[in-house]
């Protein structure tokens, strides 16, 4: 697949890696030209502005702060249907990234990340994922055949996106587990900001749920 990638930070240099070790064509998009450039190095692909990583593939990596969303989305060309019809993978989590404190729109009640995109990106069929592993997760060689799998939830309304994002989701090590539509994807932002702050108590936010009898059993809670 071709990949644009909007963001040249952890996550983007992350999924962007795997993806690229799997074979598919990244072009990095940056506001920095030179992190664009470096980014593009380390993982080997092309570089370029952040309207052209928006307007390469069929798939568009979205990996920057929730504060920068709607900056960014304007620099890429979204108001101009740079991204229509284009899967954007939606990684982002209404977290202060230096604090780890969640954003005022969160405990608000906001739309969240994913819905604020799908109204900003006219066309562009979004799909949230990647948003609950750290981004050394996907640094790893993918796991063998019968080794575990980190689990990637996914919400999106685009079958034809789902299924493009499944195939990266596997093809960077992960498990994709289908979570509902983009009307869920504020709880899987809520999720996340929930197991920072656990984590920030100096757990593992695992040991919040335990153990689950079986994959088709419910959890105690209901
Ligand atoms: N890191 C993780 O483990 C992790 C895991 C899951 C989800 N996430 C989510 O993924 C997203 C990216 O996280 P990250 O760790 O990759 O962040 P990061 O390393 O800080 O990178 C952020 C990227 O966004 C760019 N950016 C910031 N403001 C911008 C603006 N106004 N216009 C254009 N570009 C802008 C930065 O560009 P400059 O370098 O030019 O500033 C940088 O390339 C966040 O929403 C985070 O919550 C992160």
């Amino acid at each position: 697949m071709r990949i644009g990638v909007l963001g040249t930070g952890a996550m983007a240099e992350a999924l962007a890696g795997s993806w690229a070790r799997a074979g598919h064509e990244l072009l990095a998009g940056g506001r920095s030209a030179a992190k664009a450039a470096e980014l593009a190095e380390r993982v080997g692909g092309r570089a370029g502005s952040l309207r052209e990583a928006a307007g390469f593939g069929a798939v568009v990596l979205l990996a920057v702060p929730y504060a920068a969303l709607a900056d960014v989305l304007r620099q890429a060309g979204a108001g101009e249907g740079v991204l229509r019809g284009r899967a954007v993978v939606d990684c982002t989590n209404a977290l202060d990234l230096a604090t780890m404190e969640p954003d005022p729109d969160l405990l608000a009640g906001g739309p969240g990340a994913a819905r604020r995109i799908a109204g900003l990106a006219e066309g562009a069929r979004v799909v949230k994922g990647f948003n609950l592993a750290p981004a050394d997760v996907w640094r790893r060689s993918p796991p063998g055949p019968g080794e575990a799998r980190v689990a990637v939830p996914l919400c999106g309304d685009d079958e034809a996106a789902l299924t493009a994002v499944r195939t990266l989701v596997r093809d960077a090590g992960g498990e994709p587990v289908d979570v509902g539509g983009l009307e869920r994807a504020g709880l899987l932002e809520a999720a996340a900001v929930f197991a920072a702050g656990v984590w920030r108590q100096g757990r593992q936010p695992a040991e919040v749920f335990g153990p689950v009898a079986s994959p088709g059993a419910s959890p105690a809670a209901g």
